[in-house]
């Protein structure tokens, strides 16, 4: 197939960085009682390269936490929601630990949060898909 000469002069205006940022709302609770004091990341997954923690947070008293992470590239960040909690976790200092992806939708342009990913209220007693452990996360971070 022949490619049109045009798109090669659109190509560097496609390969250009931009801002990207991503913003996520959510709560958690396990079984019957708020969930307090779990790790929430927003984690970047790369074709190549290291995953990249955009955020940071710890859901409050209420089990609700808010994490919003800036990027910045060529191609479109594919951003995971990473939770680490101690639910029904008898194994310490290990802890459960569960990505989720963001809907590309969320990953908008700009340097601001207009459209927050509602993530809802979760019961994190559930055992999710690709669930994981982790023993090394609250030692060395
Ligand atoms: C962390 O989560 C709390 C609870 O939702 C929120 O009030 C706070 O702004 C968040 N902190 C950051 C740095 O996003």
């Amino acid at each position: 197939m022949e490619f049109p000469i045009f798109l090669y002069f659109l190509l560097p205006l496609v390969f250009t960085f931009r801002d990207q940022i991503v913003g996520v709302r959510g709560k958690l609770t396990c079984n019957n009682r708020l969930l307090q004091g779990a790790t929430i990341r927003l984690i970047e997954k790369n074709y190549i390269g290291p995953d990249v923690i955009l955020a940071e947070n710890k859901t409050n008293f209420q089990g609700s936490y808010e994490v919003v992470g800036k990027g910045r590239g060529m191609l479109e960040m594919n951003v995971f929601l990473r939770m680490f909690h101690d639910c029904d976790d008898k194994v310490i200092p290990c802890q459960r630990t569960v990505s989720l992806r963001i809907p590309s939708t969320y990953i908008t342009r700009g340097t601001t949060v207009n459209n927050y990913f509602d993530a809802g209220t979760m019961n994190m007693a559930f055992r999710y898909p690709d669930e994981q452990r982790s023993c090394t996360d609250r030692i060395f971070s």
